[in-house]
Formats: C-alpha cells, structure tokens, sequence
C-alpha cells in the first residue's frame, strides 16, 4: 500500500497556511526542549520549518523525545501562528511553526562526522569522505540547485537559437588541448588504448562539415594536469560551435547566452561586453585574465629610467623593461609589509621589488633614489601621478617576467587595499591572441590555443616568415580575472590547415598519423565555422562567489585527483590487468598514495 509521506515541502509553509492539516517529511535538525515543549528543526530540500511536540500525548511525546539529529521522519500537524515576540525573521517560515499530532521515523542516523545545518569550518577531507552528507548542507544544496538552473537556462536559450544538443564519444582518440590525457585501455585490442576527450573539439567541428550548422552540448571533458582552486581533472564544458560565423557573430550570440545565465543568479551582464586585446591585457594588467574591478594599473617607466643611476634599472631598460604599480595610500605600510611584497615578488620569478614611498608634503622613502638623477625621480613620479601617501613599486626585468610579477602583484595590492568589490561583475573579452607560442623546452612553436585555431587571414602569410607574430582570430570570456571560456575560428580549408600544423613542426606524417580524419573531412566541403566553451563549473563558482571549484561539483576530486569516498583511483584485480594484457612496473605496484 503507497503511503502518503507528505503533503507540503518544509520550506514552503507562511502565515497564509495557518489553520492546515500538513504532512511533512525530512531530516531532523536542531532540536531544542524547554518549557516542556520539544522544538525540532525539520530540513528538506525546500527549507527548514519548526515542528513542536506537545507534552499532552504522551505517547507522542516520548517518540519525539528519541529523536535524534539526521533522523528521517514523517510528521503530522496543524500549521499554527507562533505566540508573539517568538518569530524567527531569519526563517522563510519563521512566522508560523507545526503542532505535530502523529510521527513516524522512516530512518533511524548514526551521528554524522560533522553538524549538517550549522555552517562551519568542517575539514574538506572529512566533508568530500562522507560527500552524500555534505550535499546534504543548505549551501551546497543551493550550488546544486543553481547549477541545475544555469543549465536549464543554457538549454533553453540554445533550443531558442536553433542549436542542436548532439553527444560526442567518450572512448577516443586524443584530442588536442594541451593536456595530459587519461587513457583507458582495449581489452578487444590489447595494447591499444582509448583517450578521454580533454574537449569535443574535433568531433564539434565535424559536426560542422556534415551540415548541423549549430552545436552545443553540456560536456564532461577530462584533463590530467596539475589541479587548482579552480581546476578538476574532470569538468563540464558548455561546448558550442557554428557554421557561416565570423568572430563577431560567436561573440554576440554568446554574450547573450552569459547574459541569460547569470541572470539566473540576479547578476546583470550589460551588453556589448567590453573588448579588451592581449596585449593591451598584458601590459596594463599584467595578465590575460585582467580582474577589471580595480585599478592599479602597470606603468611603463623604461624610457626615464634608461639612463639611471640605479644600475638594476639602467640594465633592464637595455633589452627589458622597468614597470611600476602605484599602490595608492599604501605608504604607510611598513617596511615589514613591504619586505614580504618583495619575498612574494621574487618567488613570483622576480630579482626585487624596489619602491619609493611618498610621505606627506612629498617627502621620499627609498632605498633606490640616492642612485637617481632628481629630474629622473620626478619623471618617475609624474609618469605615475604619485601623491602623498602612495607608494610604487617596480620590477625591472625581461618583459615577461616584469607582467606575470607586477599582473599578481597588482591583485594582491587590490585585496590589500580593500579595492575589490566581491559584488560587482566585471566582464572583458579578450581577443587578438598570438597564434603561436614559442616553447624554449620544446625549441618549436606550440599552439596557443590548439592547433586548430584559424589565423587572422592578413596574418596568413607570415606563418612561414614571422610565426611569433601572427595574431589568431581568438576569444576568451573574462569575468574578475577568471577566464570562463575561450575560443576561435577555426580553419575551414585543408592547406591552411596542413600549413598551420607545420609551423608547429610537425611532419606531414605525424599530421596525418594524429589528426589525418579532421584534414581529410576539412577536403570534403567544410563551411566557415568557429565557436567556444565554457568552463560551466567556473560559472557556477563565480556567480556564487565560492573560493573553490569543489563546492559546485556534487562529487569532486582532490587536489591530488583523489575520490576520497569511493576510493578511486584504485587497485584492480590482477585477472584484470591480465585480460589487458597490462604489467605495473614494480614503482606502480601497490603504490598507494
Ligand atoms: P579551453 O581549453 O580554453 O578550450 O577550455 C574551455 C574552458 O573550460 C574551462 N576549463 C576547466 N575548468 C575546470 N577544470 C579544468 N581543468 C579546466 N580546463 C578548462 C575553462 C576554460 O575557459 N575546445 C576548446 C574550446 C573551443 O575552442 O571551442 C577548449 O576546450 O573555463
Ligand atoms: P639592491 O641594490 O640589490 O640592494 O636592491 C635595491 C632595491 O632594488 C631592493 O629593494 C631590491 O628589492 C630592488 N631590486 C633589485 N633587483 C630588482 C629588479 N630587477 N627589479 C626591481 N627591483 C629590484
């Protein structure tokens, strides 16, 4: 016989309910006895909502008295006005609470590792062990319950566009994102293995060339590489791609789509979103993700400082360059706090961090300008509009290093001045990407993106003659210094494409050998076509402003790409490895971690 377990949802019960027979069912939170009265806090998805247990059924009451913390329970009752002055203005529906009149425990709990509805600092180890109980947390359960609406709203607003969900295979070959891939091996062919996809990219491109015009799917995509706050080695993608595009016409579409999603977290995304060019990224952020929050912007010093008397700058003026952040109002730090800028800045990559403090009336604290010409310090201080109480800080260097140490020095100065509005949304696009990067280990040229990525076509004939400075018709989506996706057109012509892969130095053969099936349906008539993806747990972590990518995934892994729940990876049984025709080299075996 079906029994019927409720008729309400806990959370979802207001004073305009007063007076109804409910029945609920949930978990048992808090509980609290006084006044002869039992109070417990009844949890489900929905809310949370009081439940009171009366002393004048006994029988009622010494069941209520048994309950323990995470108990699933049935209860029956009168929805009831709390007594004035005893409403919880915290609660959804803390105006009213529910006078039970029968119970029933549909399942006993041990008491968990950690409190579930109490928020708190819970080791993430004990949390991601005993994950089925952290998802039971109202914070998690609202990630979830974000997540499962960005994805409707993706959805729905590609089904409104015309774009077709289509699955790509799991099982493949290696696909070419620049990641280490995971591998799993044949049993029907042994000693051959399949790859998981780092990204449907080719298979979305060939969607293209059979004529299916417009793609999207919500994506699994696997990637061995060292993890991150905000790095999984299996992450979702909202993959896309289409036919007859320029790039303004991904961009467009696409700005549309992010408008829509993060309106489902009630964060306006105002149209067009601002373009921003690599370089310009490079040497005014010091990043190719620029948090554009805040300004601190890097300035460029090497023309004034060419012929310092500070040789550290004269030398890097000659073939680098001497940049500088004014730390507006930061002149006051002390010269611990600024020795630690400098300890940060030299792991960062850099020789030191020099400075100059501008103290009241204009005075200077440094250790740098007794080696510098007066006009040269003024240049210096005009070039960066310094004030009193400002202090500047600079890194002479290779190009290089100078953006990548003053881009994270720039963030840290924006935390530590307080410039940083965790509320506000600052979106960028950033385009004109160097096609190629020169890799020193490799002594080749690597794609910046992946190889398939179409160059700017005046760009075109310098692949052969300057590859370095060809620039790609290539787009990422920055929102606060997270990159959220990126993308490109792609090339659409098999001796473009042939070209490309040998600027990178690959052979014809290992052209061929790695990527033979995408060259040859490029032969068949392939349309135009580019497209992007996102990072959809990247989404999820921004709009719900979450230090970690692990709080929007409901099962994730480890820094160290550990399942600590399940135990994964794992152990296999020998007759396994035997039917693979598969042997642990004596440093794999039984090496546990
Ligand atoms: P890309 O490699 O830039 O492009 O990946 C697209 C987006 O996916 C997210 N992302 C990740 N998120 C979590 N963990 C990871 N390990 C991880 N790696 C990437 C990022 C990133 O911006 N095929 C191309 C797209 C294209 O050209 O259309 C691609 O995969 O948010
Ligand atoms: P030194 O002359 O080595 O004592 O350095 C004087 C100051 O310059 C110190 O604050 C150093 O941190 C800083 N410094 C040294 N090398 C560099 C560099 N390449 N760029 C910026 N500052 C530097």
């Amino acid at each position: 016989m079906d029994e019927l377990w409720r008729s309400d949802a806990c959370g979802t019960l207001r004073l305009a309910d007063a007076g109804r027979e409910v029945r609920l069912a949930g978990w048992v939170g808090r509980r609290r006895d006084h006044g002869g009265l039992i109070f417990i806090d009844l949890r489900d998805r929905s809310g949370v909502v009081q439940i009171v247990f009366q002393p004048d059924d006994p029988e009622l009451f010494a069941k209520a008295e048994a309950l323990r913390g995470e108990y699933v329970i049935s209860v029956k009752g009168k929805v009831t006005k709390r007594l004035e002055g005893m409403e919880n203005p915290k609660l959804a529906t803390g105006e009213i609470e529910v006078v039970a009149e029968d119970l029933v425990v549909l399942s006993e709990a041990k008491t968990p590792p950690f409190q579930i509805d109490r928020p708190g600092d819970v080791d993430e180890r004990i949390r991601l062990r005993y994950r089925y109980l952290d998802l039971r947390r109202p914070a998690l359960q609202r990630n979830m319950i974000l997540r499962h609406r960005v994805m409707k709203a993706a959805r729905d607003f590609f089904d409104e566009n015309g774009f077709l969900e289509l699955e790509t295979p799991m099982l493949t070959r290696s696909t070419p994102e620049g990641a280490r891939d995971y591998l799993v091996p044949s049993r029907v062919h042994p000693g051959k293995f399949y790859a998981l996809p780092q990204s449907p990219q080719i298979f979305k491109q060939l969607f293209m060339v059979s004529g299916l015009e417009r793609y999207y799917q919500i994506v699994r995509c696997f990637r061995d590489e060292d993890l991150r706050a905000d790095r999984q080695p299996e992450f979702t993608q909202i993959d896309v791609e289409m036919s007859f595009v320029g790039r303004d016409d991904v961009m467009r579409m696409m700005e549309r789509l992010i408008q829509r999603i993060f309106a489902v977290g009630g964060i306006d995304v105002n149209l067009p979103i601002r373009r921003i060019s690599y370089k310009e990224a490079i040497e005014r952020y010091g990043s190719d993700k620029p948090d554009l929050r805040f300004g601190l912007e890097l300035v460029d010093v090497t023309d004034i400082v060419r012929d310092s008397g500070f040789k550290v700058f004269a030398d890097a003026a000659k073939d680098g360059l001497v940049k500088a952040i004014n730390a507006k109002g930061a002149a006051r730090w002390s010269r611990r706090e600024i020795d630690q800028l400098t300890e940060q800045a030299i792991e960062w990559g850099a020789k030191g961090l020099a400075w100059i403090a501008v103290g009241e009336g204009g005075s200077l604290r440094s250790a740098i300008t007794k080696f510098m010409a007066e006009e040269e310090i003024a240049a210096v201080l005009e070039r960066l509009a310094a004030e009193p109480d400002d202090l500047l800080l600079f890194v002479a260097d290779r190009p290089d290093v100078v953006h990548t140490v003053l881009g994270r020095l720039r963030v840290v100065l924006g935390e530590k001045l307080g410039l940083i509005d965790p509320e506000r949304y600052e979106f960028c696009w950033v385009i004109d990407w160097p096609l190629l990067e020169w890799d020193a280990e490799q002594g080749r040229y690597v794609a910046a993106h992946h190889p398939f990525t179409s160059p700017k076509p005046e760009h075109l004939e310098l692949l052969e003659t300057d590859p370095g400075a060809v620039e790609a018709l290539a787009y990422d989506l920055v929102v606060n210094g997270v990159e959220l996706g990126g993308g490109s057109i792609r090339i659409h012509r098999p001796d473009v494409q042939e070209r490309m892969f040998k600027a990178l130095g690959f052979t014809p053969e290992e052209a061929h050998e790695k990527f033979g099936f995408l060259i040859e349906a490029l032969s068949y008539g392939a349309p135009p076509h580019g497209g992007i993806a996102f990072g959809l747990d990247r989404v999820i972590m921004v709009m719900a402003r979450l230090d970690s990518i692990r709080d929007c995934i409901p099962f994730p892994k480890t820094q160290s790409a550990m399942d600590l729940m399940t135990g994964a990876p794992s152990d296999v049984a020998p007759e396994q490895l035997e039917e693979l025709g598969i042997r642990l080299l004596p440093s794999a075996r039984g090496g546990k971690s």
